[in-house]
């Protein structure tokens, strides 16, 4: 089995392109199982609208927990099971290092030892959609902010730096994709990186 993530900031195209790849893995006779987080359990969807509601004034502690609570029931009920060839995950724990580690600015050694709390398998590929804050927001403008959403210029300034030195940190997996491309070209550079073209 391999494990493809999808990180970077709102309104990059991670779900566009995620369905690009299923599409295409599916049309070789392939088996791809598409995840989402935080959610894609029964307990990780409801955790899910806890993170994402307006009206919960979440400390920065209970996000980050919150967080790793919906990701060990997806490892540990759906990816550490997982019979799939391709498993296509839109953000794993590197959302969580960029976000709650980058963004909300938390222990990184903690988050680390989070990672290895819960057993998280490391990707096999991790692309990175990049893209600056004003166009991932612009691209969004007709939705209703979430709650995360709702959390300003600056702090998505730092999520968006935070991953580019995951990216930088990580190269072995990581390929960062320039998400003002059009979405043909992006999903060629990544059919080329997975070398499966
Ligand atoms: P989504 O809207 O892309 O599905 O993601 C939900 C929100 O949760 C998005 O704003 C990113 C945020 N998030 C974190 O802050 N930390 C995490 O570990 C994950 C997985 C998502």
């Amino acid at each position: 089995m391999k494990i493809i993530s999808f990180e970077g900031i709102e309104g990059v195209g991670k779900s566009t392109q995620i369905r690009l790849l299923k599409d295409f893995l599916e049309s070789k006779n392939l088996n791809v199982e598409v995840l989402r987080e935080p959610g894609s359990t029964l307990a990780g969807e409801k955790i899910r609208d806890i993170l994402l509601d307006n009206d919960n004034k979440l400390s920065n502690e209970t996000e980050l927990l919150l967080m790793f609570s919906a990701r060990s029931e997806l490892v540990n009920k759906i990816i550490l099971d997982s019979k799939s060839d391709y498993l296509l995950l839109d953000r794993f724990f590197d959302a969580s290092m960029a976000y709650q580690g980058y963004g909300r600015e938390l222990s990184k050694e903690f988050i680390s030892s989070l990672i290895s709390f819960i057993k998280c398998p490391i990707p096999d590929f991790t692309f990175l959609l990049d893209i600056s804050v004003e166009q991932g927001f612009s691209r969004k403008h007709n939705d209703n902010m979430d709650r995360i959403e709702s959390s300003g210029f600056d702090f998505f300034d730092k999520v968006r730096r935070g991953y580019l030195e995951i990216a930088s940190n990580n190269n072995d997996r990581f390929f960062v994709i320039n998400a003002n491309n059009d979405i043909d070209s992006i999903h060629d550079e990544i059919l080329s990186n997975l070398n499966i073209i």
